[in-house]
């Protein structure tokens, strides 16, 4: 598929994202259901040509327990988009304006944690349901609003007036989303959404970091920098617990899972790397970011 093509179908499946999981109030359901069913095939086309990329690599992660946790926790350095140049420039380089142009980006292609492991926990025996839900509850801010993490990282965006840059996200800051939405919203891929999800966990605390230093190098108060000031930390414990109480529990219960929790945490990476790819090649030109790839 062509970039030109990528981006209408990423911004076509943007926009379905924004509202499908919104109560609504339907006089016609058969007609919602077509456009439904139109828009998860698109969709699902997406989702599994993402994941059969990685499918050679993911049959690598072992079917044992253990020695599939330690697997995963491998990604953290061997993992696509590990490593990317991208942060240490932001944390020490990038102007006001060059870090508003990223977290632009990055809200784009939020998908909302909270609802992703809402979704991914359905059905789940019940030690990997607790987990999930003491994560869920810490996305909640345990019970006080404004500790929810969700609306934490809405403030910074207000704070830094991100909304101005937002207008026009580059596709693939959207394909990540749609990617996370995709896994979570269709139980065929659900064991490739826990995988997705818990990568996350364990990959976002050195992003997340530098992203905190950078913001406190151009001024940007405490209090509007706790999102990634938070996340630094908590998803370190977040990734310990998920792999032991979620992950471990799941390859047990049945070893074939281990592909597809791989395929999931693999595709989720690989869409990230697109993104740093992506930006580096528009905040420092095509050939610097050749040259530091
Ligand atoms: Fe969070
Ligand atoms: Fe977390």
């Amino acid at each position: 598929m062509g970039s030109g093509e990528s981006e209408r179908q990423h911004r076509r499946l943007d926009a379905y994202n924004r509202t499908r999981l919104a109560p609504r109030a339907v006089s016609d359901g058969a007609r919602w259901l077509e456009r439904e069913h139109a828009h998860r095939c698109d969709e699902i086309r997406f989702v599994d040509q993402e994941l059969a990329a990685v499918r050679s690599w993911a049959r690598e992660a072992p079917t044992d327990p253990e020695r599939f946790v330690a697997w995963f926790e491998g990604l953290c350095s061997l993992g696509p988009g590990q490593g990317d140049p991208l942060f240490p420039w932001l944390a020490r380089e990038a102007d006001a304006s060059q870090m508003r142009w990223f977290l632009a980006q990055e809200t784009a292609g939020e998908a909302g944690f909270d609802d992703l492991v809402a979704l991914a926990q359905l059905k789940l025996p019940p030690r990997a349901k607790l987990e999930m839900a003491r994560n869920y509850w810490d996305e909640m801010g345990r019970g006080k609003e404004h500790a929810m993490h969700g609306p934490m990282l809405e403030r910074l965006g207000e704070e830094l007036d991100v909304a101005a840059m937002a207008a026009d996200p580059v596709w693939e800051s959207l394909a990540l989303a749609n990617l996370m939405m995709g896994l979570a919203a269709n139980r065929c891929y659900g064991y490739q959404a826990i995988g997705a999800l818990g990568v996350i966990e364990l990959t976002a605390p050195g992003r997340a970091e530098q992203v905190n230093a950078g913001l406190k190098r151009l001024g940007v108060r405490g209090e509007a920098r706790r999102y990634f000031a938070l996340h630094a930390t908590l998803d370190v414990k977040h990734a310990l617990a998920w792999n032991r109480e979620v992950l471990a529990p799941l390859v047990a219960a049945d070893p074939s899972a281990a592909t597809a929790l791989a395929e999931g945490a693999l595709a989720r990476l690989t869409a990230g790397a697109r993104c740093f790819a992506r930006y580096r090649s528009e905040l420092w030109g095509e050939d610097a970011a050749a040259d530091a790839a």
